[in-house]
């Protein structure tokens, strides 16, 4: 038995008929094709899955894609304007070497934005516990966490 959903994914509508089981991380890699957030744990441990759903971060590997029809998702590869402009975060991951093997990346950068949307000015405790949910086995989180930081210093 399938359920129709309809979701706007970084702009664009899509309306699909799925299996209610169907995790929302799998329906964005596997039904829609956007591969660029990862499945680290699917135990909703690590982050590396983390999209936009209606405004809020959300590890997508917690949530059905039945449970997101009507929302309007925002993946990694939305986060850059249509001119291709990279958003502040992904200027603040490149300048500061916020990444190493790059797999935790997309859900850093989703998790860093919505730190940055809830307060354009946080202290260095306050981006270290933003990123709390998200897990890094390469960095040691120091650049990260300077990333965020040149972020917010580049504002909107
Ligand atoms: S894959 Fe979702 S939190 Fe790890
Ligand atoms: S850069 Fe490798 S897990 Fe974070």
């Amino acid at each position: 038995m399938t359920q129709t959903i309809s979701v706007t994914i970084n702009g664009k509508p899509y309306t699909h008929d799925v299996e209610p089981r169907l995790l929302l991380i799998h329906y964005l890699r596997e039904v829609v094709g956007l591969t660029g957030s990862h499945i680290g744990c699917e135990t909703s441990l690590c982050g590396a899955c983390t999209v936009e759903v209606d405004g809020r971060a959300i590890k997508s590997c917690t949530m059905f894609a039945v449970q997101a029809n009507g929302a309007s998702i925002l993946t990694v590869e939305g986060l850059a304007d249509a001119s291709g402009k990279m958003h502040r975060v992904q200027e603040g991951f490149w300048n500061e070497h916020g990444l190493q093997c790059g797999f935790c990346t997309p859900g850093m950068l989703m998790v860093s934005k919505q730190i940055l949307d809830r307060n354009p000015s946080p202290t260095e405790t306050e981006i270290r516990e933003g990123l709390d949910g998200n897990l890094c086995r390469c960095t040691g989180y120091q650049h990260i966490v300077k990333a965020v930081q040149a972020a917010a210093k580049a504002g909107v």
